[in-house]
């Protein structure tokens, strides 16, 4: 029986969206008959490995002093080579992890920072990879990516907190051009905090000046209007499958914090099943255009595993854009797979398995080379003076 892994929560302001996703994910797995072990980072950062960290209730009941009541996890990395290992006491021995399953949401998780301490480590992880995790984190690389690759994207301006404090009369030079009404964001935070939509001048130095204070980089998009949030997923590795679109129904504005996780329960996690249209409403052509560069921006930006590409739909017009990527969809979008026609438990199968795949593939590859370029550096050849 495998031993996997489930790491959440972490340094993020979605830290408690990742409490959510973990403990669907940890429940999923034992379902399947996996040995699970949960591995919880607090918001400070501080990691804990412990049975009761695998249970909502533990969570919902806010508790204070983990300190006290948790056993600490830490990472050996001498023994941690190729595996992950927790100590669990001198009777009881190590526990080895076979796999990692990351459920983070946000910076310090989903951006490529723990796929790159699975990389070093050498141990197989579920979902996308250090690269395609760190670009898709950030919405401005995303769409850097999207124009370079033909997929629509609507048009956009990148500021960071330095040139808005030194210039700002330039930056609102440049973003005069896009014409308001303005969707402004932090550039790479989720589930739509910091975000807000400008229809004057005050509303844009306003939204500005709140999405700096969540990130030093920040994105100025035009407003779709008429807008109907779309969305699809995406598992596989190479050659990834696409799900069925879902078109998530918003109350006021755009599709908010509020839509995503409390109305209702959440449409973001399939609960508010009134604000969930499953397949969305557009025509067989406009479904099979928006799947078909899901998938391509799947592939262009690297994905590997499962993620979800989200578009935004103008009724009005009938034209589509791609928006963001999110490489760890919060609670895998069990619901859109479900009505895809792939259950939970067999989704957690399928992405074991292609953690294994992109695992055993990158095996193949060499990481060495041989050379003589130190023998040489001693010798007259190749001298270090002057570096
Ligand atoms: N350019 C835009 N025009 C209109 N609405 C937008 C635009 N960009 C985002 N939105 C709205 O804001 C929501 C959140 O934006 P998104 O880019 O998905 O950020 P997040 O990572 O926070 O989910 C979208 O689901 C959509 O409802
Ligand atoms: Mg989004």
């Amino acid at each position: 029986m495998k031993t996997i892994g489930v790491f959440f929560g972490s340094r993020s302001p979605e830290h408690d969206v990742s409490i959510l996703t973990g403990q669907l994910i940890i429940s999923g797995l034992k379902k399947c008959g996996y040995n699970v072990i949960p591995v919880y980072i607090d918001k400070k950062g501080k990691w804990y490995s412990d049975a009761r960290l695998a249970s909502m209730k533990f969570f919902s009941q806010n508790p204070t002093d983990l300190d006290k009541k948790l056993e600490s996890f830490n990472i050996d990395f001498n023994k941690s080579s190729g595996k992950i290992v927790k100590q669990s006491g001198f009777l009881k021995g190590n526990v080895v992890f076979d796999i990692a399953f990351p459920a983070f949401h946000g910076q310090n998780g989903e951006d490529g920072t723990f796929q790159g301490l699975c990389e070093i480590l050498n141990v197989p992880y579920v979902g996308c990879d250090v690269t395609s995790s760190a670009i898709t984190m950030d919405k401005v690389l995303t769409k850097m990516i999207y124009k370079a690759n033909d997929i629509p994207t609507v048009d956009f301006v990148s500021l960071n907190l330095n040139e808005w404090r030194l210039d700002k009369k330039s930056v609102l030079q440049k973003i005069k051009s896009l014409n308001l009404p303005v969707i402004i964001k932090p550039a790479r935070l989720g589930s739509s905090i910091g975000i807000s939509k400008a229809k004057n001048q005050k509303e844009l130095e306003f939204g500005i000046e709140v999405a700096l204070h969540y990130d030093e980089k920040v994105i100025v998009e035009k407003a779709v209007e008429d807008l109907m949030d779309v969305t699809c997923c995406l598992i596989g590795n190479d050659n990834p499958t696409p799900s069925l679109l879902q078109e998530s129904v918003f109350s006021s504005g755009f599709f908010s914090y509020e839509d995503k996780y409390l109305k209702g329960g959440g449409a973001q996690t399939g609960n508010a099943t009134k604000s969930i249209i499953i397949p969305a409403r557009l025509n067989k052509k406009v479904t099979q255009e928006i799947q078909d560069a899901a998938t391509k921006a799947y592939q262009v930006l690297g994905c590997s595993g499962i993620a979800r590409v989200d578009f935004l739909y103008d009724k009005k017009t009938g034209r589509w854009y791609a928006n963001e990527v999110n490489t760890l969809p919060g609670t895998l979008y069990h619901h859109l797979w479900k009505k895809s026609g792939i259950p939970f438990e067999d989704l957690l199968k399928k992405l074991i398995g292609f953690a294994e795949e992109r695992y055993h593939r990158k095996k193949q590859i060499t990481y060495t080379f041989n050379s003589n370029i130190l023998t040489q550096a001693s010798s007259n050849k190749l001298s270090l003076k002057g570096i």
